[in-house]
């Protein structure tokens, strides 16, 4: 399964999302392929915010290689399943969304933890509380884990 992860500007939630992602693939074996990008190009080539990277390191997750990329049409037809973390990115990923069969790839990360709620991840970047951002995501994440394997 190839999983991409999306928020705004792919330097807070997005790549928080691919490295627990990559760390519960590794822990379960499996040959999933996870990347993240944005929905804007604000940060272009940029490393992840370092709340995200701090609070990624001090569990044991390295996501300091990752860059800011932005979502293209390609991305959406190259992945299985496409993972907004609010519903502005989900409005943002149906509008570059060709075909009505990539449309169905897209869905609110969140709904994986808790089903039909549409919860958004909150954005940290300006009012900060990566460990709330960081247990949301494992727990989410853990879910597909579960339901996919
Ligand atoms: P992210 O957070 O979407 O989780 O990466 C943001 C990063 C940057 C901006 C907004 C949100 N920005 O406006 O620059």
């Amino acid at each position: 399964m190839k999983i991409l992860m999306v928020c705004l500007g792919n330097i807070c939630r997005s790549p928080l999302a691919e490295g627990i992602m990559k760390a519960l693939i590794d822990e379960h074996r499996l040959d999933w392929i996870v990347e993240s990008c944005g929905t804007s190009s604000f940060h272009n080539g940029e490393p992840p915010h370092k709340g995200s990277i701090d609070i990624a390191a001090s569990h044991g997750i390295d996501i300091r290689n990752q860059r800011s990329e932005l979502l293209i049409k390609e991305h959406i037809q190259q992945f299985d399943l496409i993972l907004a973390m609010d519903a502005s990115n989900y409005n943002d990923i149906l509008r570059k969304c060709t075909f009505e069969k990539d449309r169905k790839k897209v869905k609110l990360l969140m709904n994986y933890a808790y089903p039909n709620e549409n919860r958004p991840v909150p954005d940290p970047y300006y009012v900060g509380g990566f460990d709330i951002v960081y247990n949301m995501i494992l727990e989410a994440c853990s879910k597909i884990i579960e339901e996919h394997r």
